[in-house]
């Protein structure tokens, strides 16, 4: 539920937004600060867009904080990246649960060190019951990793004769997918640093997503720039495959046929 004026309408708003929150490096570079500083900026942008989010009523937010290749970088970052989302879910603890949002997450979160799992389990767990919006973080995430998990999963069912491999859709696949227990379908994503690429996020959840690409580095990124996200999201057509006049015809239905003499066509 919104708690301010939207900027846009209800029914345009997405109802699950993610994000590629990229640029803290070059943010850091720029300004001739250490990568680390990047970082330390990009978390307290997180804090503004959740709360923002939550403000304008989206339902979930996802935000790519960890990609299952960011552990190749160097270790002293690394750490230094655990240690701020250590931090973040010690210190937004009680924002969290105040405001009723759900904490999930979505990737192997079994590779994060027990400082950074511990607190996430136990804020997801304390926060399950909250309805206002989902904040879902993507920790050793791949989009790939996770397509193949859930096809390793679904192998493993058939092996058992739960699935029968000759009924396979899309739809059964995707009750496979972590994501789909956890979120509503994708409907916008954001990628911030004037990059245009998904970089292994959500493969799957992107089919029929809309993109927005912001030349906005991360640390700078807020309110104002998730609201031009928003306004470029309602403008957009969402048709899945179909025409224009069909996804026109579902809005705005025929006007209903006359009580009595009408054709019966
Ligand atoms: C990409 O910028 C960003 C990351 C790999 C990490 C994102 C982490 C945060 C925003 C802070 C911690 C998160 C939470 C949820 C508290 P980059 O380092 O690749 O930037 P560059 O492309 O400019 O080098």
């Amino acid at each position: 539920m919104a708690d301010e004026p939207l900027p846009v309408p209800a029914d345009r708003l997405p109802r699950h937004v993610g994000i590629i929150m990229d640029g803290n490096g070059r943010w850091a570079r720029s300004r001739g600060l250490p990568r680390g500083e990047g970082h330390e900026r990009g978390a307290d942008a997180v804090r503004t867009v959740v709360r923002a989010a939550r403000k304008m009523g989206i339902s979930a937010l996802t935000l790519f904080a960890f990609s299952s290749q960011n552990w190749d970088r160097p270790p002293e970052e690394v750490f230094h990246l655990m240690e701020l989302l250590r931090r973040y879910l010690h210190e937004e603890r009680e924002e969290i649960l105040e405001n009723g949002i759900r904490l999930v997450s979505v990737g192997q979160i079994d590779r994060l060190p027990a400082h950074v799992r511990e607190p996430l389990e136990e804020l997801k767990a304390a926060s399950a019951s909250n309805r206002d919006m989902i904040l879902c973080l993507a920790l050793s995430y791949g989009g790939r990793e996770t397509i193949t998990a859930a096809a390793r999963d679904l192998a493993r069912a058939a092996l058992r004769g739960e699935v029968d491999p000759d009924t396979v859709t899309p739809e059964v696949f995707e009750r496979f997918m972590e994501s789909s227990r956890l979120l509503p379908p994708l409907d916008l994503l954001v990628r911030t640093s004037g990059e245009h690429r998904v970089s292994n996020f959500f493969l799957w959840e992107l089919a029929y997503a809309e993109l927005h690409f912001t030349e906005t580095m991360w640390p700078d990124f807020g309110r104002d720039d998730l609201v031009e996200a928003l306004v470029d999201y309602a403008r957009r057509e969402r048709r899945f495959g179909k025409t224009s006049e069909q996804v026109a015809a579902v809005a705005e239905p025929a006007p209903a046929e006359p009580a009595h003499g009408g054709s019966a066509r």
